[in-house]
């Protein structure tokens, strides 16, 4: 018996090493040469599936953008099975008046969802400034545990599965208490604070394990195998995100429902874009370094492409998204049409110069291309269709910076989320 489960374990990890040198042992080509990309054209999100084309933002409203979002979902990002209001039962388990050296509330809230299942928690971290009434907040999901976003002592480890290969501190796939903190250049918090802003931010993995059998132990278990598959990680990632907006509007009076940001980094950039495609209480939407299947143009042969996505990481889209591996030219949409979804809501898209991988320039085309749907609304997006230098950002209803170095979240992308939030919801 133990000889048993030994071999089975050792069968176990030898697949899982395969399954993630995959795409690397399937030698997907990598393009960066513009030179060598093959011309494409897109496809026209104001025209409607009868072909009539989108002249007014009541059209797109009525009939464009709702045709726009059921191509992503049952192409992209999948669909949704939970349709209409979901129960949740709260519960704050900690509140400390005196956070981040006293200048800020912190508190740690679990939610429930009791019709779904008995088991599922999505554990929140909420930060408030003290000296804000009504405060506008990030919402903002976390790759390896709310305990990593700060050094504060009364934040709860993860017991989630988390990736080991995220962080040295990981033992068995479980965080520790040396991984506190880890990942606090990602969140500058008392800056934010400092400006008025509040931020909730919720480990990833609670309702989704990243890995190819994450679906077992989250929300997709309670699913059937069609709905499973037709749903993605993604989209229970994105799921996550308006649970937390459920809990704040309704439950924290210090927040201003108004003022929700969606913001979120790589693939948890390319979950923020679907969540708030998905749901309109977000009223604000940021991506930073999405990349292929967020902000960036997918039909451009630059960096990742959607093969190395589907082979790399086959739970993150729906199962119709492998269709377009080798047949990009048949995605009935590409990331400018999903930019479009969030018109006519101020938009941010932001890359890195060394993130080549994600495509920064794909990244600011898509927000180039997004523009004609918020023209609809008399809206200038980016009003410009030339790249700006490393950190210079640029933009109107839409903004765009690319920072200099590499793939992450720092102070400086912060910064420029603040400055641009400020100026849309008029914060003096
Ligand atoms: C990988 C993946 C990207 C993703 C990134 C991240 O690089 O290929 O698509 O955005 O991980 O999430 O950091």
């Amino acid at each position: 018996m133990h000889k048993l489960s030994t071999i089975k374990a050792v069968i176990h990890t030898v697949l899982g090493v395969m399954m993630s040198l995959n795409a690397f042992a399937q030698k997907i080509p990598v393009n960066y040469d513009e030179s060598k990309m093959p011309s494409f054209t897109l496809p026209d999100p104001l025209v409607l599936p009868n072909g009539k084309p989108i002249k007014s933002k009541d059209v797109w409203e009525k009939a464009g953008r709702p045709a726009v979002l059921k191509l992503f979902a049952e192409n992209v990002y999948g669909v949704n099975p939970f349709s209409g209001a979901v129960k949740i039962v709260s519960e704050v388990k900690t509140v400390n008046e005196n956070a981040l050296n006293g200048k800020a509330i912190s508190k740690q809230i679990t939610l429930r969802f009791p019709e779904i299942s008995p088991t599922l928690t999505l554990d929140i971290l909420l930060y408030l400034p003290k000296n804000v009434k009504q405060a506008p907040v990030f919402v903002s999901l976390n790759f390896t545990g709310n305990h990593t976003a700060t050094h504060e002592k009364d934040v709860f480890v993860t017991e989630k599965w988390v990736n080991s290969g995220f962080d040295k501190t990981f033992v068995n796939n479980r965080a520790t208490d040396a991984s506190r903190g880890i990942a606090e250049r990602r969140w500058p918090m008392e800056a934010i604070i400092a400006r008025g802003y509040a931020v909730a931010t919720a480990y990833y993995g609670d309702l989704e394990a990243d890995h190819n059998e994450g679906w077992k132990t989250g929300l997709r278990s309670v699913l059937t195998p069609e709905q499973r598959e037709k749903w993605s990680a993604i989209g229970v990632w994105a799921w996550s995100m308006s649970r937390m907006v459920d809990y704040l509007i309704k439950n924290e009076s210090l927040i201003d429902g108004q003022k929700v940001i969606a913001l979120g980094h790589s693939r948890i950039g390319k979950a923020t874009l679907w969540a708030a495609a998905e749901d309109p209480r977000f009223a604000m939407v940021i991506s930073n370094d999405s990349g292929e299947g967020g902000a960036a143009l997918s039909r451009r042969w630059i960096g990742e492409t959607v093969e190395h996505l589907n082979t790399q990481f086959p739970h993150w889209f729906c199962a119709n998204y492998k269709k377009y591996n080798k047949a990009v030219a048949e995605l009935p949409v590409d990331s400018h049409a999903l930019l479009g979804l969030m018109a006519p809501r101020p938009l941010y898209v932001a890359s890195a110069t060394e993130d080549i991988w994600a495509d920064p320039k794909g990244e600011f085309l898509g927000a180039v291309e997004a523009e004609k749907v918020y023209q609809l609304y008399k809206k200038t997006g980016l009003g410009t269709n030339t790249m700006p230098m490393p950190n210079s950002p640029v933009g109107k209803t839409i903004g765009y910076h690319i920072r200099e170095g590499k793939h992450d979240i720092l102070l400086y992308d912060w910064q420029q989320y603040m400055n641009f939030a400020d100026k849309h919801f008029e914060i003096k």
